[in-house]
């Protein structure tokens, strides 16, 4: 189902998407995304899961949100997000926001128990998001313990997860 704010609509990611999508990353975090921790869990996964989103304008993808299906620990049911996108030209219009919120009203439905992310708290805490317990949940690399957000989708879901987070 697509959303429509003004002329932009969102809709589920494609895999003709992501040539797109490549470039958008590519223009926003240059080559350092490359060595990100969170890189490395989504590294061997594709990016086109049942929660991924673009917005495009007049056709063009100008915003996506990536989600990959993870463990932590041994336990699955959890997601990791990002990358979030938004093409500089259209940030601050709220569209980073509804392609979270567009997302994790989908994965709350589809029975998700617990979003994760490395970011920043002062954008994502309006969406749901608090500062990880330090040492609950690990990166394949290195990563500061403060930026590693959770966003609990069922009440009480973070109390069962603990460890290295891994994708399905
Ligand atoms: C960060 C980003 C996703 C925000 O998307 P957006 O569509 O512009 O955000 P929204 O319109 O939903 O929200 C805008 C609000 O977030 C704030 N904001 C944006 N980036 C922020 C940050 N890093 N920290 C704190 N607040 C931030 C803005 O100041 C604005 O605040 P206001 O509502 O009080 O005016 C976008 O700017 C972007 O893609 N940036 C580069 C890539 C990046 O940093 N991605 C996130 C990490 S994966």
């Amino acid at each position: 189902m697509a959303t429509q704010l003004c002329n932009i609509i969102i809709t589920r990611t494609s895999q003709c998407n992501l040539l797109e999508i490549s470039k958008l990353h590519a223009s926003l975090f240059g080559p350092g995304r490359f060595v990100r921790a969170a890189y490395r869990v989504r590294e061997s996964v594709t990016h086109v899961s049942p929660f991924c989103h673009i917005a495009k304008c007049d056709g063009i993808v100008i915003a996506s949100i990536s989600f990959t299906k993870i463990c932590i620990g041994n336990k699955p049911g959890a997601l990791m997000l990002g990358p979030l996108a938004v093409n500089s030209s259209y940030a601050g219009f709220g569209i980073g926001r509804n392609l979270i919120q567009t997302s994790l009203n989908l994965a709350r439905s589809a029975e998700i128990n617990l979003v994760t992310l490395v970011g920043d708290l002062a954008y994502y805490k309006s969406v749901g998001f608090a500062v990880a317990p330090k040492q609950q949940i690990l990166l394949p690399g290195p990563f500061d313990y403060s930026r590693v957000l959770i966003c609990e989708l069922r009440q009480g879901a973070s109390l069962d997860y603990k460890g290295m987070i891994r994708p399905v």
